[in-house]
């Protein structure tokens, strides 16, 4: 099996190649000076099943032409096979037209993402369970919860002092799986609205019962406005002690400053995105998925 990394995340793609004993395979990407990136494989992939792990986070659209770039290289060498693993899917939040007028961008991607020759994906805690269905390849969808579980319980948090909590009901599905694996642990989740137009949140009602110590639990921190909506109203109805686990540290705008002078005790997210040193904080812990991913890896030999 040979392992490509694109730009965006080298350091996950890195751990991965070691856990499947190999190194990453050698490749070149070229900028021109008008912005256009040139990509050619430095290996012979003739007969070989290939993998390409880019995440592609921040800058997205530069990220996925990367992606499609290196699977069409891959593919026009004569490789068996490729599969992508994209940790962070860009897009995934425009999964439906929410407002007449709207593209659907999400769909736009996934339908180039198949025109590319991409023969199987591995993808990470998405924002909806929809959205392997929206795909004509096998997609593998993998989650970050049994790595949370097993830090949770590390942390020594128990039951009857914890409670899980959804900061929306979209994420009430999330938070009743981590429940199950932490023997029933109770949960209860916000009532968020947010203006499509602005991206503003607001939360005025928890559903279920609140605890001295919450661990909030979401797919992603983009901004960070549902995190500290969530803590705000946390922190309104007695709660002492919050900690916060989430996927994928998108960290947009100032959300790392604002994360670290908030009321949270810590926050633990995963490699799927790469935090450059400028957006590290001393409250953050990052988990690797690297393992989950090589696991799965290893399955289709
Ligand atoms: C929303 O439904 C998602 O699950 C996340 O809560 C949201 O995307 C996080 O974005 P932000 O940090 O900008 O509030």
């Amino acid at each position: 099996m040979k392992v490509f990394s694109g730009s965006s995340n080298k350091p996950l793609a890195e751990k991965i190649a070691e856990k499947l004993k190999t190194k990453l395979s050698p490749l070149e990407i070229h900028i021109f000076p008008d912005g256009e990136k040139r990509v050619r494989i430095l290996e012979k992939v003739v007969d070989n099943e290939c993998v390409v792990v880019q995440s592609t986070s921040t800058p997205t659209d530069q990220n996925y032409m990367e992606l499609f770039f290196i699977v069409d290289a891959i593919r026009r060498s004569g490789a068996k096979s490729a599969t992508a693993v994209i940790p962070y899917l860009g897009y995934q939040r425009q999964d439906h037209i929410f407002r007449e007028g709207e593209a659907v961008s999400l769909e736009v991607v996934i339908r180039t993402l198949e025109a590319v020759g991409m023969d199987k994906l591995i993808l990470f805690d998405l924002h909806s369970i929809k959205i392997p269905e929206l795909f004509h390849i096998p997609v593998c969808h993998l989650s970050a919860l049994p790595l949370f579980a097993e830090k949770i319980k590390e942390e020594r948090f128990t039951n009857n002092s914890t409670v899980l909590i959804s900061p929306d009901m979209g994420g009430i599905r999330r938070i009743k799986m981590l429940s199950e694996m932490l023997s029933g642990m109770p949960y209860a989740s916000i009532v968020k609205n947010r203006n499509l137009a602005t991206g503003e949140t607001t939360a005025e009602e928890i559903e279920g019962e609140v605890k001295k110590r919450a661990l909030i639990v979401d797919d992603m921190i983009s901004s960070g406005s549902t995190i500290i909506t969530a803590v705000n109203l946390l922190l309104q109805k007695g709660v002492s002690e919050i900690y916060v686990f989430a996927t994928h540290p998108v960290f947009s705008n100032a959300a790392p400053q604002v994360l670290q002078k908030s009321a949270i005790k810590k926050v633990f997210v995963t490699d799927s995105i790469e935090v450059p040193e400028k957006k590290q904080f001393p409250k953050l812990e990052v988990l690797s998925i690297a393992k989950m991913i090589a696991d799965e890896l290893k399955k289709k030999r």
